[in-house]
């Protein structure tokens, strides 16, 4: 799995593009995000480049060595800084801490972590703050056998529901849970119409 994301993310192009997650860009703007963000499976840093640019503090983690250099490239580029660890996520310094929210996107994770790792993420979240998750629905598999621009995982089991995430989270009120077709434009890998989970969360008091 770390190879395939690592050489993926070696060509000198950026496999999502550089331009944020267009829902991520939105609940930002919608819920006024601010503060501390945990950008979990984060890639090559569009989301977190564009968070820091914000004016927030961000912190992500992936397990690509090579996702992580694009990211720190970017946000040089970009004249930001990010905190970005690269390993399993129960073995980094950064679940020490807690977080004003937590964003999501297209974070696919192996199955015997995904509710391991939701759980924990949401332990992390602050009382009233916020999580924004974007992802593929399981509805997509058909579209994406059909299409292969889409992308996306090829097991079910890593594919969102709606009751896959109201199970993960539930100490939050939901904002938004639905499952919606949207025209992708990211990158070479996301393109075309996909079946996505868009959730935004906010934590109870305790
Ligand atoms: C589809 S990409 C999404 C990247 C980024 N969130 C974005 O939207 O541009 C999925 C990411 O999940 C990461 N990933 C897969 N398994 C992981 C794990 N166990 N822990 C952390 N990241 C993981 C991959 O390295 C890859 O960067």
């Amino acid at each position: 799995m770390k190879e395939m994301w690592d050489a993926r993310y070696l060509n000198e192009e950026y496999a999502y593009g550089i331009k944020p997650n267009a829902f991520f860009k939105e609940a930002i703007e919608k819920y006024k995000l601010n503060g501390t963000i945990l950008l979990p499976a984060e890639g090559e840093g569009r989301n977190a480049v564009y968070a820091a640019k914000m004016g927030m503090k961000v912190t992500a983690f992936d397990i690509s060595e090579e996702g992580k250099k694009k990211a720190l490239k970017l946000a040089e580029k970009e004249n930001v800084t990010i905190n970005y660890k690269v390993g399993d996520f129960f073995d980094l310094d950064i679940i020490k801490q807690t977080y004003k929210s937590a964003a999501l996107i297209f974070a696919h994770l192996p199955v015997s972590l995904l509710s391991k790792y939701h759980q924990k993420i949401a332990d992390l979240i602050e009382p009233n703050g916020f999580i924004v998750i974007e992802g593929f629905s399981k509805n997509h598999l058909k579209l994406s056998d059909e299409n292969p621009s889409l992308g996306g995982p090829k097991n079910i089991e890593m594919l969102f529901s709606k009751e896959s995430i109201q199970k993960d989270f539930p100490d939050f009120e939901i904002l938004l849970l639905q499952e919606i077709n949207v025209n992708l434009s990211e990158g070479k890998y996301h393109n075309g119409v996909s079946s996505v989970i868009r959730f935004i969360g906010k934590k109870k008091e305790a």
